[in-house]
């Protein structure tokens, strides 16, 4: 079964071919990094239309590097959510398009689950069921419970910013462009993580849950003094920036760790399956590979881990093999889905 995936949740315009659920014909990502790192994040209004503009050619394009022909296609699948409403708006349409268009059967998926089924689709390490889910991305900070895909509890979130967020945030107080994330692993390498003692922030009552914006003031006043006013971004030293970085990295990497492995021993799991953005960062990986010595990590390959509409296929063709049965044409885009 041939699916064509569309993803358009937040800034990013991709269209991906996946066969089987598993096979990867094409996955075409449209990024618009160049208009929204002038205002240090995502701009609505900007993404909205530059998703307009791209829907159509990055569609074409995955079909052609594919090689098939559209018609060859058996279901189309559509993130519907979560998003920003005017983004999720225009692939939605453009998958309903093409559904009626070619008659074919219409999926609308989950934009966070798909991020988990994204690690699946690697060739590598397989987790045994169930398992631990962990999403890190720019816009979510989850752990899940996964009794089998798309059979999950929500064990906990952040009642905040995201890590992907704060890494931005982070970056933004630094003068650093946006997305930061990449930018802050990459003079955290050089910087001393124990220089700073910055704080997560600890929820009342939920102490699985995450808090990144305390953190954000810590990074704040380490660079603009402790009344917040000195314009230091520009003056920073180059070493007090990596220090900064590095030490913010690991702390907030550190409250991750703990409390997925916490989660993972409560639920008697023992295996952990990423999603998200902020997985590309290898030094995540390594403090993981560490410590969580006895546990099967199942992380998406970098093409997968950004948002990007190959793992939309992907879970698409599970879910429809599952339910047997078409979303219709009213299909309605979703801005939050709880798990
Ligand atoms: O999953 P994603 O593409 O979008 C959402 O669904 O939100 O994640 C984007 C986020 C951004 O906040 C970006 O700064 C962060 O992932 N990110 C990273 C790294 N690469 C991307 N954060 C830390 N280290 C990285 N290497
Ligand atoms: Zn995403």
């Amino acid at each position: 079964m041939i699916v064509l995936g569309i993803e358009s949740t937040c800034d990013e315009t991709a269209c991906s071919l996946v066969k089987n659920g598993k096979e990867i014909l094409s996955n075409v990502v449209a990024s618009q990094h160049d208009i929204h790192e002038l205002y240090g994040g995502v701009f609505p209004v900007l993404a909205i239309r530059r998703h307009v503009d791209a829907i159509i050619p990055v569609i074409d394009e995955a079909v052609k590097t594919a090689n098939i022909k559209l018609e060859a296609v058996d279901l189309i699948a559509v993130a519907r959510g979560p998003g920003l409403i005017g983004a999720l708006l225009v692939g939605l349409n453009a998958a309903k398009t093409l559904a009626f268009a070619l008659q074919k059967p219409l999926i609308g998926v989950n934009h966070i689950e798909a991020h988990i089924y994204a690690a699946l689709m690697s060739q590598d390490a397989q987790p045994s069921f169930p398992c631990i889910g962990v999403i890190l991305s720019g816009a979510h900070t989850s752990i899940l419970y996964i009794n089998e895909i798309g059979d999950y509890e929500l064990i906990s979130q952040t009642v905040d910013d995201a890590i992907g967020e704060a890494f931005d945030k982070v970056a933004k107080v630094m003068g650093i462009s946006y997305p930061g994330g990449p930018k802050i692993e990459a003079l955290a390498k050089k910087g001393n993580p124990f220089r700073y003692a910055f704080k997560t922030g600890h929820v009342k009552k939920r102490p699985m849950d995450f808090s990144f914006s305390g953190i954000k003031t810590g990074v704040l006043y380490a660079v603009k003094g402790q009344n917040g006013l000195l314009d230091n971004k520009d003056t920073l030293l180059e070493s007090d920036k990596s220090n900064i970085a590095a030490s913010f990295q690991r702390i907030v990497f550190e409250d991750v760790i703990k409390k997925t492995l916490k989660a993972a021993a409560e639920r008697d799991c023992k295996s952990i399956i990423f999603g998200g953005g902020v997985t590309n960062n290898s030094r995540l990986k390594e403090m993981f590979t560490e410590q969580a010595v006895n546990y099967t990590l199942c992380w998406p390959s970098f093409g997968l881990s950004l948002d990007n509409a190959a793992m939309i296929a992907g879970l698409g063709f599970h879910q429809y093999k599952k339910r047997g049965a078409s979303d219709d044409l009213f299909l309605q885009p979703q801005t939050r889905i709880h798990f």
